[in-house]
């Protein structure tokens, strides 16, 4: 058997897609274009393994995915695929609107025609699995309930908006065609092979570069994170029982300010590789102008996916994030050779080009 993920050499597809063949021999086909966000590096275990079949491309290649389609006759399609970083959304949605909107709908066609095309048992067993974010949801204000499925989209950002035009078309396959979907809306992720563009992997290369620590606006801004192989297994979870047609969200019951964010990682980096003149990273943190339209909180009410499906996150953020700044601090290779041309770029326009508060 095989299952086809799209976006596995990205941050969480590759986290999943590692997990996924450290516990099982059901071979994956990769399915990525390696934008800046892929990386092949972080996949470097899996060289010469005949369960990771890598194939570089776009998901909205109809004629690429019906011949990948016809030649693994996966059981699932999990899309990971997608711009993922809404500073980048705000700078440029172009490709946001191409991949997350039009390169899922590509992706739908491409395999609602496989999976009409399956016999009949085939058919009943197939399932679309769609990774999706909490920021469908809009933002919260300090006091309101944590998002449930239940509560109504308010995307904010390009990227989110795109992320929620996305989810409403797997969601219109499923009710219109039948196809077999499954959606997960997952909070923010932190752990190994994170892009350092994010907020965690950036504040611990940022740290140990010496460079600054840009905080946006007054950092009272609040996310739920959730340690990324936490997400992974509320993945397979869902793949393996979710309710067709259902929503599941996915979080790690951990809402905090970004201030403490990097405070954490300030101090985790103050124990484990302090600075030679005994001062703090903290003393680079440094406040800056704040993003447009940035949402002040997210929370995320998993409690569906406690219920029905027995998940729950296995690290706590202490454990969890002990292990990412460890990880970091163990592999600055990966670190600096994601650096690429690319990257220096994004760094210039997001934070040389724009002037500090
Ligand atoms: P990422 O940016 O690290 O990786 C995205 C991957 O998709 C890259 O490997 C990239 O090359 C690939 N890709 C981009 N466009 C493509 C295209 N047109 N065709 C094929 N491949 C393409 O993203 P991530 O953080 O790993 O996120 C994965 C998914 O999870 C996304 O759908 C994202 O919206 C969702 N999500 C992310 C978070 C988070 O905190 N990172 C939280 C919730 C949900
Ligand atoms: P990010 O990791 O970009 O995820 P998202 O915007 O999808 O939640 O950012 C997390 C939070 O950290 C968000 O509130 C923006 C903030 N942030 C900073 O304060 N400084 C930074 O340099 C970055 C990248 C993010």
């Amino acid at each position: 058997m095989t299952i086809l993920i799209t976006g596995a050499a990205g941050f969480i597809g590759a986290n999943f897609a590692l997990d996924w063949l450290a516990g099982s021999d059901e071979s994956v086909v990769n399915l990525d274009k390696l934008t800046y966000a892929g990386n092949l590096e972080t996949l470097a275990s899996l060289r010469g393994d005949a369960r990771h079949i890598f194939v570089q491309g776009d998901i909205g290649d109809g004629e690429l995915l019906a011949s990948l389609l016809a030649k693994h006759q996966p059981r699932a399609v999990l899309n990971f695929a997608a711009e993922s970083h809404v500073d980048r959304s705000i700078h440029g949605p172009e490709d946001f609107i191409q991949t997350n909107i039009v390169g899922t709908f590509r992706l739908l066609e491409s395999v609602r025609a496989y999976w009409s095309g399956l016999p009949a048992e085939g058919k009943a067993a197939f399932r679309f699995l769609h990774v999706s974010t909490d920021e469908v949801y809009g933002s919260l204000s300090a006091t309101d309930p944590a998002f449930t499925e239940q509560h109504r989209y308010e995307p904010n950002s390009p990227y989110s908006a795109s992320k929620a035009a996305s989810d409403h078309l797997v969601r219109a396959w499923h009710h219109t065609y039948g196809l077999p979907v499954l959606t997960t809306n997952c909070s923010n992720n932190y752990g190994p092979y994170h892009f350092p563009e994010k907020l965690i992997p950036l504040m611990i290369v940022n740290a140990l570069a010496g460079k600054a620590l840009p905080v946006y606006g007054d950092g009272m801004q609040v996310r739920d994170w959730l340690y990324v192989k936490d997400h992974c297994s509320a993945i397979r979870e869902v793949l393996a029982h979710g309710r067709v047609g259902e929503v599941y969200n996915v979080g790690g019951w951990n809402e905090k300010p970004n201030i403490e964010i990097v405070n954490t990682v300030c101090a985790l980096l103050d124990e484990l590789r302090p600075k030679a003149d005994g001062s703090s990273y903290r003393s680079q943190i440094s406040y800056v102008k704040d993003r447009p339209g940035h949402d002040r909180r997210y929370a995320i009410d998993a409690g569906k996916l406690e219920r029905e499906l027995g998940w729950k996150p296995a690290e706590t953020f202490d454990t969890g994030i002990r292990k990412t700044v460890q990880w970091y601090l163990a592999n600055p290779e990966w670190v600096a050779n994601v650096q690429s041309g690319a990257y220096r770029d994004w760094v210039q326009t997001q934070y040389v080009e724009t002037a500090a508060t």
